[in-house]
């Protein structure tokens, strides 16, 4: 199996620096990186998206749970639209966030595509059912773990909300995940 390019490529370092209060200094954002944000945030909804299509090939192999996997998969659709809000939050008042001092658009752009050859793989039918979930679980701990969501810093309270709910939600996927990989590797 491939290695996750997220892994080697770090994109953030200090999970303290998550924290918009941490009062580690980050980046004003200028005009240039206003675009860089944009395109990543894209990707980042796009990658949403192939998400979700990994979960409805789930919810084929499994389909005595579909609905379990089907409610999963929707998440990762209502994700993606919440990631475009994010930008548009950023876009209105670029002033009130800061870049985050370790953001990586490289990794975000690596992990994608990972994602995407992934994606295409479960599809074609390529991997096992043990296997893709531990591959889906180790995607969603990644995505927390290495800080996937936080490109800026802000202390505005809307766009905190959208990205607290998405790094929640990944946070049940992945154990959620991890329950079904453990009754599953023990039946
Ligand atoms: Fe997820």
């Amino acid at each position: 199996m491939d290695e996750n390019p997220l892994i080697r490529n770090t994109v953030f370092r200090d999970a303290r620096a998550a924290q918009p209060d941490s009062g580690i200094p980050g980046f004003m954002i200028t005009a240039e990186q206003i675009q860089i944000v944009d395109g990543t945030l894209k990707l980042m909804s796009e990658t949403e998206l192939l998400m979700a299509d990994f979960y409805r090939v789930c919810s084929k192999l499994w389909s005595d749970n579909a609905a379990f996997w089907e409610e999963i998969a929707q998440d990762e659709v209502r994700h993606s639209q919440i990631i475009l809000k994010m930008l548009e939050l950023i876009t209105a008042r670029p002033g009130q966030y800061t870049l985050y001092y370790d953001f990586k658009p490289a990794g975000i752009e690596g992990f994608s595509g990972y994602v995407r050859k992934m994606r295409d793989r479960a599809v074609a039918g390529e991997i096992s059912q043990l296997n893709l979930l531990a591959l889906l679980k180790d995607m969603e701990r990644c995505m927390i773990e290495e800080k996937f969501f936080i490109i800026v810093t802000t202390s505005n309270p809307e766009y905190r909300r959208l990205v607290d709910g998405i790094l929640e939600d990944t946070s049940v996927h992945k154990d959620k995940i991890g329950l079904r990989l453990l009754e599953l590797s023990q039946a």
